[in-house]
């Protein structure tokens, strides 16, 4: 038998045949020609996977030493999970990558039944390395959060069985939605979102390697409408520079069908200033004109409501109403009732303003 031979038996029909977001070039880190930015600019080492400085360095140290532990990575959307835990593997097995991990997602059947059987067939197979160090296998549940309960008390026993042999990593966004019994097997790494200067430098990484003519105002206003979600972020910048080759803080929020921050404080200005009616009319024709929803509009007004010089008590009641007609209009009702919902809220604080002035 020849060295680093690998006996197994396994089909590798299911981490040939991923799909949804969480699909990813498997050809050892070969980037994706052309195609969507997200998966061309998807890290292919730790040292690629931008903030989360920490995490990654803990995790590199225990791939290292082949300490590997049961991995539960949770975290927003676009924070790098998937990214990361791919990295890890193509550190551990380099070009035997492929035979080595078995991925599965939430577009795979994830019920009991493939849990009881692909993943301990995986599992059960024994990889013969005659390598210096010994090998465990990778099981990678991306998505685990959609997993059914039955699946995931049946992976209980699987886990424990298979230590020896098998690594498990659960990856999904929702830490809650993972049985506590499977949250204990597992040391728990949380991906909070990116912070501004992470995402700003990954994104200045990509526009010089595309060579694109972006100014500091669009990059900025690129980074606050992503949140801290770099996926978003990529996918912002390839869509608007596509509108625009000159991207500007407008082109931004333009292609977006965001609103522009100075809008934002014109329509405050109406609402603090202007009768109802008048405020009434002004937004609903700026609505129509720059195509605005009023859902983006009340949520952009919070953090502005901040900003302005009131007494608390007024302040609470503004968030809270803002809060309530977001939740309205999350569930589709109508815009007009709703912006009139708004004035009346700010309405009511204006007469509380006056009250307290006195
Ligand atoms: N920390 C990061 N460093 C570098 N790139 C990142 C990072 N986070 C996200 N990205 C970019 O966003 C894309 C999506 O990242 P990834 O698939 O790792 O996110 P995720 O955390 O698994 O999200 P989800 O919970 O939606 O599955 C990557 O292809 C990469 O381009
Ligand atoms: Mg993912």
């Amino acid at each position: 038998m020849a060295d680093d031979m690998i006996v197994d038996s396994v089909p590798r029909s299911l981490s040939a045949s991923q799909k949804g977001k969480g699909k990813v070039d498997l050809n050892n880190g070969r980037q994706v020609k052309g195609g969507p930015w997200v998966e061309k600019y998807r890290p292919t080492s730790l040292a690629d996977v931008a903030a989360h400085k920490d995490i990654i360095d803990t995790i590199d140290r225990l791939t290292g030493e082949n300490r590997l532990p049961h991995l539960l990575l949770y975290g927003p959307p676009g924070t790098g999970k998937t990214s990361t835990i791919l990295a890890v593997a193509r550190k551990l097995y380099g070009a035997q990558y492929q035979n080595m991990i078995l991925e599965l997602n939430a577009s795979d059947d994830r019920g009991i039944e493939v849990v009881r059987q692909q993943i301990q067939d995986f599992a059960s197979t024994k990889s013969i390395s005659f390598g210096p160090k010994v090998n465990v296998k990778l099981v990678i549940l991306d998505e685990a959060d959609a997993m059914t309960k039955d699946a995931q008390f049946a992976l209980r026993r699987v886990i424990e069985k298979y230590t020896k042999s098998t690594r498990f990593c659960l990856i999904c966004n929702y830490a809650s939605k993972i049985i506590p019994a499977l949250q204990s097997r597992c040391t728990r790494f949380r991906f909070a979102p990116l912070d501004p200067a992470n995402v700003t430098e990954r994104l200045r990484y990509v526009i010089q390697q595309e060579g694109l003519d972006v100014t500091d105002g669009g990059l900025a206003a690129i980074v606050r409408l992503a949140n801290g979600d770099l996926r978003k972020a990529l996918n912002i910048l390839q869509s608007a520079q596509m509108a625009s080759p000159h991207l500007t803080e407008e082109a931004v929020y333009l292609c977006t069908g965001n609103p522009m921050p100075k809008d934002i404080e014109q329509i405050a200005y109406w609402l603090l200033n202007e009768p109802f009616s008048t405020s009434f009319q002004n937004i609903t024709k700026m609505k129509t004109s720059k195509g605005l929803a009023l859902v983006d509009v009340a949520r952009e007004l919070q953090p502005f409501v901040f900003t302005i010089n009131m007494p608390p008590t007024v302040r609470v009641q503004l968030i809270d109403a803002l809060a309530d007609v977001e939740y309205r209009l999350a569930f589709g009702t109508n815009e007009k009732l709703q912006l009139g919902a708004l004035l009346g809220a700010f309405t009511r604080a204006r007469t509380a303003l006056v009250a307290a002035a006195r």
